[in-house]
């Protein structure tokens, strides 16, 4: 923390007019309900213990200035006139935030911004989000918008929408500015109601291990699987007046198979409303202590995502098909929007330096890339660093 607080003197100068702050925003991984939050229905990530740090401060100018720890681009930009997105620059991201502050009403002054992020970006773990709620927690205090955390994450996610162009749910902002240490987040994405549960894990860790094949988001088939999420909709709605197809349970669901015309729809609706029942078992399984149940429903998520919803890849199965191997593995899923990025296994103590060692090498055999791996630890949600 120091060594960034020293570079931000480097850049920008040893100003002492203006306070200097420091805030913090975490990644997140997800542990079931996948590809739900767009549709209504249920997601249980948690924040994690490492993310994106923010020092920022008022440098009397009419310029926002942006830098990175993490690349080389340097952005400067008038604080009224140039606020349009920049082609494939990484500072659109807190622009779409400032962007999004002053559709409402917000005025700002001028402010030196470097950010420092630890988490792989392209990974599925959130840097954007972390990025976009960082930065919009930090100005919410230092102008005293008087935004609600809650206020921030709708911001957030509108900012990624509307201004950098990604048309993803609510999940991602919502858990990394709400996670609590040790704690996942059971959402309903549809009314915004909350549980914290706490993860009691006795003996196992949370795996991340990331394929490091990269995954676009933007330009991948998310937007595809929601317009065909949609058409279910549509077509169930012959039917059944619905919004989304998280207002129907499973039995109902196949009551009115017959309304949906193409078997590619019926598919991806068959994994939103069998995954929301995933997560409401998988949540009572980990109040019950029953890791091993949870560990299941892990896989057949997975093992959904793959053969439904059609969003895993190679990477993707390779990871998990080589982690169900080892025994002491209890589950292994893809996380996050998939086609790429990383797998959350949950794994005993007693096999995490074998899991690495051999998931590691046959991954690599038999896909030619390197594996990464990180124990999750759960940390907090968005805060400012005294
Ligand atoms: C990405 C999106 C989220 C969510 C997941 C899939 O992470 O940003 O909103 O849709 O994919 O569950």
């Amino acid at each position: 923390m120091n060594e960034l607080l020293e570079r931000f003197i480097e850049l920008y100068g040893d100003n002492t007019t203006s306070a200097t702050e420091m805030y913090f925003s975490p990644g997140r991984v997800n542990l079931i309900g996948e590809h739900t939050d767009y549709n209504g229905g249920y997601v249980f990530p948690c924040a994690l213990d490492f993310g994106t740090y923010l020092v920022i401060r008022k440098n009397g100018m009419d310029r926002f200035r942006f830098a990175t720890t993490n690349f080389d681009d340097r952005g400067e930009i008038n604080i009224i006139t140039e606020l349009e997105k920049k082609d494939n620059h990484w500072y659109n991201y807190p622009l779409g935030v400032i962007d999004q502050f002053r559709k409402q009403g917000a005025r700002f002054e001028g402010l030196d911004f470097l950010f420092s992020g630890e988490i792989p970006n392209g990974a599925g773990l959130s840097s954007s989000a972390s990025i976009e709620t960082v930065t919009a927690f930090a100005l919410n205090e230092i102008f005293n918008l008087d935004n609600s955390r809650l206020d921030i994450v709708k911001l957030s996610q509108k900012a990624e929408n509307q201004f950098v162009g990604v048309n993803c749910g609510i999940m991602d902002q919502f858990a990394v500015t709400m996670g609590k240490a040790n704690h996942a987040i059971f959402l309903n994405c549809a009314t915004l109601d909350y549980e914290l549960v706490p993860l009691i894990m006795d003996g196992h860790k949370l795996i991340i291990s990331n394929t490091n094949k990269r995954r676009g988001l933007a330009d991948s088939k998310y937007n595809e699987r929601r317009t065909e999420c949609e058409t279910a909709v549509d077509m169930l709605g012959n039917a059944q007046e619905m919004e989304n197809l998280s207002q129907i349970n499973f039995a109902r669901f196949i009551e009115l198979k017959d309304e949906i015309s193409s078997e590619t729809v019926y598919r991806r609706a068959r994994h939103v409303i069998s995954e929301n029942k995933r997560v409401l078992d998988a949540i009572g399984a980990l109040k019950n202590n029953d890791l091993v149940f949870f560990g299941k429903l892990m896989n057949a998520s997975h093992d959904s995502l793959r053969d439904d919803y059609e969003v895993t890849g190679e990477e993707l199965d390779t990871l998990v098909e080589e982690a169900r191997k080892i025994p002491g593995v209890l589950g292994s899923r893809m996380t996050g929007a998939g086609f790429g990025g990383c797998t959350v296994s949950l794994v005993e103590d007693d096999v995490i330096e074998q899991f690495k060692k051999v998931v590691g090498e046959n991954y690599k055999q038999r896909t030619g890339l390197t594996a990464d791996f990180y124990i999750a630890g759960v940390g907090d949600g968005t805060k400012k660093i005294s």
